[in-house]
């Protein structure tokens, strides 16, 4: 086994082109090694470490490498989910899952198609259009809003929040904490505002369905309430919109298969797939060793960081035939590791789901043959990917 080829991550080049980067570590060995840590490459590898209790999500750990040991965001990070282990973790997971079924989701499906339809009629007579702005943005805000009883007045706000508060999932958390901090104590207060609301007056919302939640007596407490609601609206914007604006981004690269999306719907589903699969928004949620453990060939000592990555593992060719092919009506034997996996599998991925599969076959048949109108600015230097701005012309 070669050495493992080393990935600046933290280079913009990188986030130029991720997956090249990646073909070519993978040529040289299973993980590269990146100024964060390990970076696994292989299908089997990413799998096994996300389903693999001995590796623990990195969570407070990232604030703390940045200098942060206290404070309102390093407390936020301590509540929410995605950061909690074991029975604690189990217990919020199962509360949760009450409230935020798979049936909240799918009686959202004609809402999303109104709201994509509405926010194209917004543009389509201009023939051109920076598509983040017009369309990815505020679409997931929309949906998440409906979804959790929220006044239409306060998207907005909401937006500039997950905005501000993503950068905390970036290489510049100390620079930007005061931001982050700013939108987490306004996000905190709505949040708190919003859950004395409807324990006075229940709705038939998610938020009210969360604060009902109960299982064998028990529920959720006030500050887990509000760390869940936060991290509902964070997790349901900013993720979801760089993904539709990574789909566009690659159908403009592909116009065949736009064209056939636009023609035929039916094909939705597995188009959503292969976008999630080819061009994934997120790149998969950092590790810590909890102890010694060896893998593969490899030594590795408790407190190594490693990030078992979606983008590298959707294109490892032991289990895509020709990976670097965008192909949606490709039928995977494997589903895709976008959503991550295990315990922590996001708890959002029906709803991202849902909000691709209808909004994707609307913007091709209403938009049309897609042009670039000017350069993609991608996101730099941060876990959750995609364009910052996508300049189209379009029909
Ligand atoms: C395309 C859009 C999305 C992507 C790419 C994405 C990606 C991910 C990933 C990679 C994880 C970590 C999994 C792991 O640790 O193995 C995660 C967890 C999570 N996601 Fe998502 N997500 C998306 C949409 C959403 C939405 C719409 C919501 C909420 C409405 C959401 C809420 C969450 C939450 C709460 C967790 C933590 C789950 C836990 O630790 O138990 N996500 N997501």
């Amino acid at each position: 086994m070669n050495d493992p080829a080393f990935i600046d991550t933290l280079d913009p080049a990188y986030d130029a082109d991720i997956h090249a980067a990646h073909r070519a570590a993978r040529e040289q060995c299973w993980y590269a090694r990146t100024p964060a840590g390990l970076l696994l490459l292989r299908y089997e590898d990413v799998y096994a470490m996300v389903r693999d209790r001995r590796w623990r999500e990195l969570g407070r750990d990232a604030l703390a490498m940045a200098g942060i040991t206290s404070g309102p965001l390093f407390d936020w990070f301590g509540q929410i989910v995605s950061n909690q282990e074991g029975a604690a973790h189990t217990r919020l997971r199962r509360l949760v899952s009450q409230a935020f079924t798979p049936r909240s989701v799918e009686r959202l499906r004609p809402f999303m198609r109104a709201t994509a339809n509405e926010l194209i009629d917004g543009f389509a007579k201009d023939g051109a259009c920076e598509l983040v702005s017009a369309f990815a943005a505020p679409y997931p805000v929309r949906v998440i809003g409906a979804l959790l009883g929220v006044p239409p007045g306060d998207f907005a706000r909401f937006h500039a929040w997950s905005t501000d508060l993503s950068l905390a999932f970036g290489s510049r958390i100390a620079e930007e904490r005061p931001r982050i901090e700013a939108a987490l104590h306004s996000l905190s207060d709505w949040a708190d505002r919003v859950i004395a609301e409807r324990r006075r007056a229940p709705g038939p919302d998610l938020i009210s369905a969360l604060i009902a939640a109960e299982e064998a007596g028990d529920r959720l407490g006030g500050e887990e309430l509000r760390a869940m609601i936060t991290v509902l609206i964070f997790g349901g914007q900013d993720t979801t919109q760089c993904q539709i604006a990574c789909g566009v981004a690659t159908f403009l690269r592909h116009p065949d298969p736009w064209k056939r999306l636009a023609e035929d719907p039916g094909i939705a589903a597995s188009a959503v797939e292969e976008v999630l699969r080819y061009e994934p928004a997120g790149s998969g949620s950092p590790r810590i060793a909890s102890e010694d453990l060896r893998l593969h060939d490899l030594e590795v000592k408790a407190g190594t960081i490693a990030l078992p990555s979606g983008p590298a593992a959707n294109r490892d060719p032991a289990v895509y035939p020709d990976p670097d092919r965008f192909d949606v009506t490709r039928r995977p034997a494997q589903p895709n590791l976008t959503f991550g996996g295990g315990e922590h599998y996001c708890l959002g991925a029906a709803l991202a789901r849902a909000e691709l599969q209808e909004a994707l076959p609307i913007l091709a048949r209403r938009l049309g043959p897609l042009a670039p109108a000017g350069p993609i600015e991608w996101r730099r230097g941060s876990l959750i990917r995609g364009p910052e701005r996508l300049p189209l012309r379009f029909g």
